[in-house]
């Protein structure tokens, strides 16, 4: 699987030209991209890449690719990041590795996003995978119950799971936040799910990835699969 995982990341590094400022994804697969862009930055390349997460600067800086933010610049050209689901329309499930807040602005403000991933994370309907939501931890109750009724609204039910680390104790993202997991199984219409997770006021962000992704590359045994969003 690890092997899969590189080969995506190395398809999507033919995409990168010099000069370009690159959003860089967290997660294992992610984690291949930024070493193999930092081979390249050392034979030469120049670009200058925002990390989406705490755990990424550390690998971007340690790999010696330049670093900038975006409070300094207001866009990037390319991010390339991981998924945990991909659907058909190339929306996306992430956030299992607690980055979804700083990976959506990321994607958000870059021309394009092209996801690397093994052939596991393609799915007919997302909502296997726990969604992932981003909470403020005030009024924790409150959110829950928005959230559940919400579920309703979009036709979805399942437990919410307060996330937790290895250690037992809550899971505090980047931002000083928690998450809750919904085990929704299938998310029939996930566009319309998260615009109606949007609009919770104690929502920070949700993983539903929705018209976000320009391509997916997609490793598997049998070779690379490069899909485009239609
Ligand atoms: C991080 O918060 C996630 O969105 C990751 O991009 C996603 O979980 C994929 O991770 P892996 O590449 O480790 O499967």
């Amino acid at each position: 699987m690890d092997g899969l995982k590189r080969q995506a990341a190395a398809r999507a590094l033919d995409e990168v030209r010099d000069g370009m400022k690159l959003g860089l994804g967290t997660g294992s697969t992610a984690k291949h991209f930024v070493d193999l862009l930092g081979e390249k930055v050392r034979g030469g390349l120049k670009v200058v890449g925002v990390p989406t997460s705490e755990a990424t600067r550390a690998q971007a800086q340690a790999c010696g690719i330049a670093l900038t933010t975006l409070d300094e610049i207001d866009h990037l050209d390319l991010t390339v990041d991981g998924a945990d689901e991909v659907d058909a329309a190339l929306n996306l499930i992430k956030g299992g590795g607690g980055a979804l807040l700083r990976e959506k602005i990321v994607a958000a403000a870059s021309d394009r996003m092209i996801v690397i991933a093994d052939d596991s994370k393609w799915v007919d309907a997302l909502g296997r995978f726990p969604l992932p939501i981003e909470v403020i931890p005030f009024g924790l109750a409150a959110t829950r119950a928005a959230i559940a009724k919400a579920f309703a609204e979009a036709g979805v039910a399942g437990q919410l799971v307060l996330r937790t680390a290895k250690d037992g104790h809550v899971f505090v993202t980047d931002g000083g936040h928690w998450i809750v997991d919904a085990h929704l199984g299938r998310i029939e219409d996930a566009p319309r799910l998260a615009g109606l997770l949007s609009v919770i006021p104690g929502v920070v962000e949700h993983g539903l990835f929705i018209g976000l992704a320009g391509t997916v590359v997609l490793a598997a045994a049998q070779g690379i699969r490069v899909v485009e969003r239609r």
